[in-house]
């Protein structure tokens, strides 16, 4: 595969950067360069020597997208978007790579394979389960379903670490389990499925590792981080999201399931290998500033 070959839209985002480090003789267009809700400008891009149209764009302020005028922009991006380049992948036989979420389902399974049925409760759940079947009118498709993604970006370690910094002693979510997935792996897993050409369809990709609930995945930032002075408190959903029109809308369980990958061959790595490297290397940038 010729990485001059692939285009990578949303560049400015957590994946979008971490496909960048990993193809870096990739394509490359942010929103200011192609704004995919627009289909004209998506129509009219110069797609002549594209063969991978990577979509790492996405509206993905999940609690902002309760909002009416958030609802509408996830839509947008998470859906009509999709229909947007999943046209131009078919018309231009390229293959597309698009990116989903454990929020297209319920959470009420512990852990979900690729074969689960849609069953959003949020409004960025649904826009992004429509986005799914959007891709699927592109024939050469991969649906990357992933979860919790920590890279260059908002997310959130950075906003414990954060925390930590300021010497606070937080009461993080405990009635809610998930996998964390660093954009390291979801780059690694996209191009194991490209390079590798295995069947086009939905794939699960998070990291390897146990299944956690969000104030044990605090607590292993904090011990990482060396905050050993201050502790993560249990809170439920219900309190830390009050008043809010996410609270329950929110999966409970957004584990996936990764053996379909791992028949493949691809062996995940383990969250808490990648957290420890993730936190040092935020540390010492910190220190370098
Ligand atoms: N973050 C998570 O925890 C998580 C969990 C599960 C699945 N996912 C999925 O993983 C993928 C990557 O997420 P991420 O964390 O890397 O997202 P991100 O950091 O929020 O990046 C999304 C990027 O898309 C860009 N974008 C928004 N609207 C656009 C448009 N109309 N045209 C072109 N670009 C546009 C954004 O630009 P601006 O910033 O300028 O708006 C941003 O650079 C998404 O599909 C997301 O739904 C994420």
């Amino acid at each position: 595969m010729d990485e001059s070959s692939i285009l990578i839209v949303g560049a400015k985002g957590q994946l979008g950067l971490a496909l960048q480090e990993i193809y870096p003789g990739a394509k490359s267009a942010s929103i200011d360069d192609l704004d995919i809700t627009d289909a004209d400008s998506v129509k009219n891009f110069d797609w002549d020597d594209i063969e991978v149209l990577i979509n790492a764009a996405a509206y993905t302020n999940v609690p902002e997208a309760e909002s009416q005028e958030g609802r509408t922009a996830a839509w947008n991006v998470n859906a009509v978007a999709v229909g947007n380049l999943a046209k131009v992948a078919q018309l231009h036989d390229m293959t597309l790579v698009h990116i989903s979420t454990a929020y297209v389902f319920n959470g009420e399974l512990d852990m979900h394979t690729e074969y689960e049925p849609f069953s959003p409760l949020s409004s960025y759940g649904s826009s992004k389960a429509a986005g799914d079947i959007a891709a699927n009118f592109a024939e050469k498709h991969y649906i990357i379903r992933t979860s919790a993604v920590v890279g260059k970006g908002k997310n959130f370690v950075r906003s414990l670490l954060g925390a930590g910094k300021k010497g606070i002693s937080p009461k993080v979510v405990a009635d809610e389990t998930d996998r964390p997935t660093f954009t390291s792996e979801l780059t690694r897993a996209i191009d194991f499925l490209l390079k590798q050409q295995h069947p086009y369809g939905v794939y699960n990709v998070t990291n390897g590792g146990d299944v956690v609930s969000w104030a044990d995945f605090a607590r292993a930032i904090y011990a990482a981080a060396g905050f050993d002075t201050l502790t993560v408190t249990d809170s439920t959903a219900a309190e830390y999201f009050a008043g809010q029109a996410i609270a329950d809308k929110r999966p409970v369980h957004g584990a996936l399931d990764l053996s379909k990958m791992e028949k493949l061959g691809f062996k995940f790595t383990d969250w808490r290998e990648e957290l420890k490297l993730y936190v040092e290397a935020e540390l010492n940038t910190e220190k370098e500033k």
